[in-house]
């Protein structure tokens, strides 16, 4: 028996879709809901369980949905709350839950809240945002957003200041305020009511803030600080997280993962306890944010290539230490993240399907629950940027000027460098359906550039070949959902002294499932199924060698 509750969330595999870049139905080139409903046959051929949703409310797109400004009612380009409904019935008839992306750290600056906030210090509504008072005649602490400058933006009509952890169109909510807590209570309740399968909360870490508001230590740049000590995991967050779950969460039988920026091993305990206090699961970021080592050229930005080891310590120590404890996300990519084939593995032509199903098995046999980002599961790859014309990505673009156009810091192809390796736009350029024009995304012009290499990398041409990525991942999806030992198996790490070979085991009463996989283009030593007799569940090659791992080559046996 294992050492957990048994909860479907914790034997699912998730799919996040990025509305806008998956799927358009009307021809405006931006993907939408009913391009969502027309693809449900797909998800479920693949044998995904559960849809998470990146935004779909209404919103100005200053971050592409992530600025909501009503949060009961669905985004223009995307569609109509019958549409949505429509979906959700849909994909519930295709055996798919849906999981709605909460944000409710900020709202848009357009939001009606904010739209009060700011027009008097005493509207109602000014306590719903975080407002203050210049210090020595600036900014009230030295805090750098997310998306490069001051966190702080001056309002004239009051003269006072409001946080913006992100973008200025994204002011943060003042969770000390039971109000605001009261309206996102009711908002979630009010989606719970209408049978959507849980929340994905955006940045949930960062809702409490250090009461006190000071400075930060210095970032790369020179000129502001660090906020993350002060708005990450603060004082308040769990006791909110708990007052959530009483009032929401435990009413409904749902799936919940917080995004958790700045999270530690200590923490996920906590946000994620087996008790279920709190949440289900939280996403970290230690392998992603981590896979630079921190040689980056500055803030986010770097073009080193990982280094499996560092991954595989960083991996392994959430492995264990979550064990028992609390119940951990395994994902690769998102929105957020280059694509992982690039990063990880190798995109050349001649590896690319290896070390995608590579990865995938390092990842899919590890204990949590997996999520695949949509297009991974065909191994779309990054893109070329060759100017900064050609990036979308809010996150990007501040930098570049920043740090190109206006410190001078960086020079332009050092910068261009970095966006290819882990610019967030890598993720969003429109799914490859097929060979058509614009990869079938759309009978439009696409909102966003499509990569040009979908004629070879595309959904179409993996359905018609019985060796695709996408056939790997099916089955390593219909594994899970057959063998508990891949669920609940208890973790422990193998081979760590190895330079090549990422190798684990599972267990589970009294069978052993043993993983080892090749991050390398070259053979490397790995005697564990030598002489082993049990079942090959998968693996990634026909033929096998005696005392080593072909390039890329994944196995996984049961015994
Ligand atoms: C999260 C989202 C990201 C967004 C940010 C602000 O990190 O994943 O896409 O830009 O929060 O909402
Ligand atoms: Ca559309």
């Amino acid at each position: 028996m294992s050492a957990e509750k048994h909860m479907w969330w914790k034997e699912a595999v998730i799919y996040q879709i990025y509305p806008r870049s998956f799927s358009d139905s009307n021809g405006d080139g931006i993907g939408d809901l009913n391009g969502i409903t027309s693809r449900l046959d797909y998800l479920e051929k693949l044998g995904i369980d559960v849809i998470w949703l990146s935004p779909v409310y209404q919103s100005p797109n200053d971050d592409n949905g992530y600025d909501i400004s009503d949060y009961r009612d669905i985004m223009t380009e995307f569609g109509t709350m019958e549409d949505f409904d429509r979906m959700l019935a849909e994909a519930h008839k295709h055996h798919i839950k849906i999981v709605m992306d909460l944000v409710v750290n900020h709202t848009s600056d357009e939001h009606r809240w904010f739209v009060e906030s700011r027009k008097s210090k005493d509207n109602p509504y000014r306590d719903y945002y975080i407002w203050k008072d210049p210090k020595d005649g600036r900014e009230p602490t030295n805090w750098e957003s997310c998306f490069s400058g001051s966190a702080w933006k001056y309002d004239e009509t009051t003269g006072q200041y409001y946080l913006h952890c992100f973008s200025p169109k994204q002011p943060d909510l003042n969770w000390e305020n039971p109000k605001v807590r009261d309206e996102v209570f009711d908002m979630m309740n009010w989606w719970c009511e209408k049978g959507i399968d849980g929340f994905r909360m955006d940045v949930i870490s960062m809702i409490s803030k250090e009461q006190s508001y000071p400075d930060g230590p210095l970032k790369d740049d020179g000129i502001y600080g660090d906020m993350f000590p002060y708005v990450c995991n603060g004082p308040r967050v769990h006791e909110f997280l708990q007052e959530m779950n009483r009032r929401v969460l435990s009413k409904y039988d749902i799936m919940t993962v917080g995004e958790a920026a700045g999270v530690t091993l200590e923490e996920a305990k906590k946000y994620a306890n087996e008790e279920g206090t709190e949440l289900g699961m939280v996403f970290h970021f230690e392998h992603t944010d981590g896979a630079s080592e921190g040689r980056n050229v500055i803030g986010k930005w770097n073009y080193q290539p990982p280094r499996m080891p560092h991954i595989r310590q960083i991996l392994n120590k959430w492995q264990t230490g979550l064990e028992g404890k609390a119940w951990g996300s395994l994902y690769w990519d998102n929105h957020d993240q280059p694509r992982v084939v690039s990063r990880f593995g190798n995109d050349a032509p001649q590896w690319r399907v290896l070390s995608a199903k590579m990865l995938a098995t390092v990842l899919h046999m590890m204990k949590g629950t997996p999520y695949v980002y949509q297009g991974e599961e065909f191994g779309m790859t990054n893109m070329h940027f060759a100017s900064v014309e050609d990036c979308n990505d809010i996150e990007a673009v501040n930098a570049y000027n920043q740090y190109v156009v206006e410190q001078k810091i960086v020079d332009e192809e050092t910068m261009l460098k970095c966006f290819d390796a882990v610019s967030r736009d890598n993720a969003r350029t429109p799914m490859q359906w097929d060979d058509s024009e614009n990869a079938g995304f759309t009978s439009g012009k696409p909102w966003f550039t499509v990569n040009p290499n979908y004629k070879e990398i595309n959904a179409a041409a993996a359905l018609k070949d019985p060796d695709s990525i996408f056939y790997y991942y099916q089955k390593l999806i219909s594994l899970r959902h057959s063998n508990p030992i891949i669920v609940y198996g208890q973790f422990r790490p193998l081979l760590e002294d190895s330079e090549s070979v990422y190798a684990y085991e599972r267990t589970l009463d009294g069978r052993t499932l043993t993983v080892a996989a090749n991050w390398t283009e070259q053979e490397a030593a790995c005697d564990l199924f030598d002489g082993l007799a049990g079942e090959e569940i998968i693996s990634n090659y026909k033929e096998h060698k005696t005392g080593v791992l072909q390039p890329y080559e994944a196995r996984v046996v049961l015994h």
